[in-house]
């Protein structure tokens, strides 16, 4: 029965056809970088949710931002409206108006909240790292931020990333000043004290380094283990997935299948495919870099499809367009590690998303 499948083929293309020249004046695709078809997007498309980190700033003032995130997305992390230092800036002072505001947005366009982050080493107020307490004194801070910020999103925010990378690159846990005041087994309690502010919440542990840093993962892996072994209130594990173009396929795929071995939830939390690892001024982002992306987006995008569906908690990018990524600060360098262009444009690594996701 060969004839039919060619016929429908061709009647799908003309069809396709069809609706290209009623449509807008796109100049026709390349092969590389097929055009998905606009009814498609990515909350769509995909089997489980799809995030963005988004910056309040530009959801309030850039229109085609804000179009986007509600338009592709079903899930929302804050990019920094949710950290210490930006929620909790003096210790009686706590500034929601940016949080809200995202979460206000969430729920107008059916999207998930995801929060990020209740304990790190960075993003810390002066009066934090000069905070004179004992102890107990110390605990009590701890606490009260966890506690205070939970409780304010009790029922908004579904799930928070308790502590952020709390390891070194060599494994050993960080000498963070949370561990300075309060011993290696903060992370316990922060999970404790999550759990008691919103029990239906889902906790995660969020780091970086799975899959490229067998030493740190392992470490990550051990603790989350020992911690579900405690009966430590722990729901899931983040990878935070800032990847670039030289990681191996076999090696994201291996950071996202081991991470589930725990049994827990996972979320690559912080996607983004960095394309300019050495930093080079004067680079530009050629079709060879744009299909290179494009390959390695969707291999990340088939390796978290393949998870059982109850541990697929979602995919969230590192922000929406090119002109956004944090990955330009960190480097100073050119780079284009976002699905989208500076023009909000679906780039081929968008495509890419999209054919691992059908
Ligand atoms: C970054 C933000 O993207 C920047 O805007 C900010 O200046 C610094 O933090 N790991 C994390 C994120 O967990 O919170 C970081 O976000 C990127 C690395």
């Amino acid at each position: 029965m060969k004839p039919l499948p060619v016929l429908v083929l061709c009647l799908l293309l003309l069809m396709q056809c069809g609706k290209k020249e009623s449509g807008d004046a796109t100049p026709t695709p390349a092969p590389t970088s097929p055009k998905t078809p606009p009814s498609t997007t990515l909350r769509q498309a995909a089997p489980f949710p799809m995030g963005a980190a988004v910056n309040i700033n530009l959801l309030k003032t850039r229109a085609a931002y804000s179009s986007v995130v509600k338009t592709e997305y079903n899930s929302v992390t804050a990019e920094n409206a949710m950290k210490f230092g930006a929620l909790h800036p003096s210790e009686a002072v706590y500034t929601w108006t940016d949080a809200d505001y995202l979460v206000e947005f969430a729920q107008q366009h059916n999207a998930r909240v995801h929060g990020h982050t209740l304990i790190w080493y960075k993003s810390l107020p002066n009066w934090v790292t000069n905070y004179p307490g004992n102890t107990a004194a110390w605990e009590n801070l701890m606490k009260t931020h966890i506690q205070t910020v939970v409780a304010h999103f009790k029922g908004k925010v579904a799930a928070w990333d308790v502590v952020n990378e709390a390891f070194e690159d060599d494994g050993q846990l960080r000498n963070s000043i949370w561990r300075q005041k309060l011993g290696v087994d903060y992370i316990a309690r922060a999970f404790e004290y999550a759990h008691q502010a919103d029990p239906a919440a889902l906790l995660f542990y969020n780091d970086y380094g799975h899959e490229y840093n067998l030493t740190k993962r392992t470490a990550i892996l051990d603790l989350v283990n020992n911690l579900k072994s405690r009966g430590i209130p722990i729901h899931g594990i983040g990878l935070q997935m800032h990847t670039s173009s030289n990681i191996a396929n076999a090696n994201l795929a291996n950071a996202i299948q081991t991470a589930a071995q725990t049994g827990l939830t996972v979320h690559l939390a912080e996607l983004d495919i960095a394309m300019n690892r050495d930093g080079v001024a004067t680079a530009t982002f050629t079709p060879a870099l744009a299909a290179a992306q494009k390959d390695k987006y969707k291999a990340v995008v088939q390796a978290f499809k393949a998870l059982p569906a109850a541990q697929r908690y979602g995919i969230t990018t590192w922000n929406v367009g090119d002109a956004d990524t944090w990955v330009r600060g960190y480097c100073s360098c050119p780079d284009w590690p976002l699905p989208f262009d500076e023009n909000y444009q679906r780039k081929p690594a968008y495509d890419g998303m999209v054919e691992a996701l059908h």
